[in-house]
């Protein structure tokens, strides 16, 4: 087990600056998943501590030890991709064992090492067979088992389950969620899945342009967003989010005006000026579908998605697609006026673009 600390990080390719003094420090044990919008700096910077790409700027500890300048092989970190890199031609067994064998250890010892991680992930019958032999995610399987087999003070992954298809995927994910606590092991994992980030997550980071957004505990992140950035990011579908302007304070709450003359109230734990460009956060599985005259905000339903177990509602309210989702089926259908309804508790309020207030 390793910790992790990252001091100042930066990173520039000529003269693109991809990441930004990024100050992170991962614990022992933690699994640590790093997500964002394409190109903001993901994949780089695990390359970055993994020891494929160099630091323009600051350092990188693994046990308070300072490894910025190290060869990745001294670094002790074993790198999971999404594309599984194996080697066609070895068998399972051969190419779990590959580093170990580069690394010239015992082959009694070799053989011991990949069982154990076969039987970890329940591949023991595969290991005769090659690559082209097996399905994506016991492709997958082998690509984890041979970083297992290697004893790395550090797992990285970098969207590992992304070739999957969707029941594979949750398969797999409940498949680390198991091998996670099995191990204990410190994990740095990228992933666009907000199921996987939430799910699998000691704590999340959100990186933006190459800087960090906030870090924190999955749900912690749901219900206290740092910025409206971040209110957008984790969830999905995603917080729907209002233009507003303030009104008045009332208690602990600050009513705000919507577009189309709607008024709505949320918690709010700084003083507002007048005149200041506001947003208002609702997340569609706190929105109840009502009647017009039982909620303050109103609209007419343009579409509906029904999935069976749950039903979204795309609603034109207060000038913008406000998104409800709810659970079950429903008889209300598109063409309809309605009410969305929720508890004001669970609304947020965010400079417009900025922090939370
Ligand atoms: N070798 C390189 N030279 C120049 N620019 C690079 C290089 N590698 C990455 N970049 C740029 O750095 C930025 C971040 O790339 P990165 O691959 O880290 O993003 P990411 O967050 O992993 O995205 P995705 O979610 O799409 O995988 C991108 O704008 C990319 O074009
Ligand atoms: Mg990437």
């Amino acid at each position: 087990m390793a910790q992790l600390e990252l001091r100042q990080v930066d990173k520039r390719f000529d003269d693109a600056h991809i990441i930004r003094g990024i100050d992170l420090k991962v614990e022992d044990g933690e699994f640590c998943v790093f997500v964002g919008p394409s190109g903001c700096g993901k994949s780089t910077l695990l390359r970055m501590i993994a020891g494929l790409e160099e630091c323009s700027d600051g350092s990188i500890l693994i046990d308070r030890d300072d490894v910025t300048d190290h060869q990745p092989a001294r670094r002790g970190i074993a790198m999971v991709f999404q594309s599984y890199a194996l080697y066609p031609h070895m068998t399972v067994q051969q190419n779990m064992g590959f580093g170990l064998k580069i690394a010239k250890t015992d082959p009694a010892q070799i053989e011991r090492k990949v069982k154990a991680a076969a039987r970890t992930l329940q591949i023991e019958h595969l290991l005769g067979r090659r690559p082209r032999d097996l399905s994506g995610g016991q492709r997958q399987r082998v690509a984890i088992g041979r970083a297992i087999v290697r004893e790395p003070r550090l797992f990285l992954f970098d969207e590992p389950l992304s070739n999957l298809d969707a029941a594979l995927r949750v398969e797999m994910r409940v498949e680390l969620a198991n091998i996670k606590t099995q191990l204990n092991k410190t994990v740095i994992y990228v992933t666009h899945d907000q199921v996987e980030a939430m799910t699998l997550a000691d704590k999340i980071v959100v990186l933006r342009d190459g800087r960090i957004e906030q870090v924190g505990a999955p749900l912690d992140l749901y219900t206290k967003p740092a910025n409206e950035f971040v209110a957008g990011f984790i969830g999905s579908p995603k917080m729907n989010l209002l233009p507003a302007q303030p009104l008045a304070h009332a208690g602990a709450g600050l009513e705000v005006a919507l577009a189309d003359g709607m008024r709505v109230t949320a918690p709010c734990g700084t003083a507002v000026e007048a005149g200041t460009a506001l947003s208002f956060g609702i997340r569609p599985e706190h929105l109840a579908v009502v009647a017009p005259n039982e909620a303050s905000l109103r609209g007419e339903v343009r579409v509906v998605e029904r999935l069976g177990g749950e039903t979204y509602f795309h609603v034109k309210a207060a000038g913008q697609n406000v998104i409800a989702k709810v659970g079950g089926d429903s008889k209300v259908g598109a063409g309809a006026h309605v009410g969305l309804a929720f508890d004001p508790a669970q609304a947020h309020l965010f400079q417009a673009g900025g922090r939370r207030l």
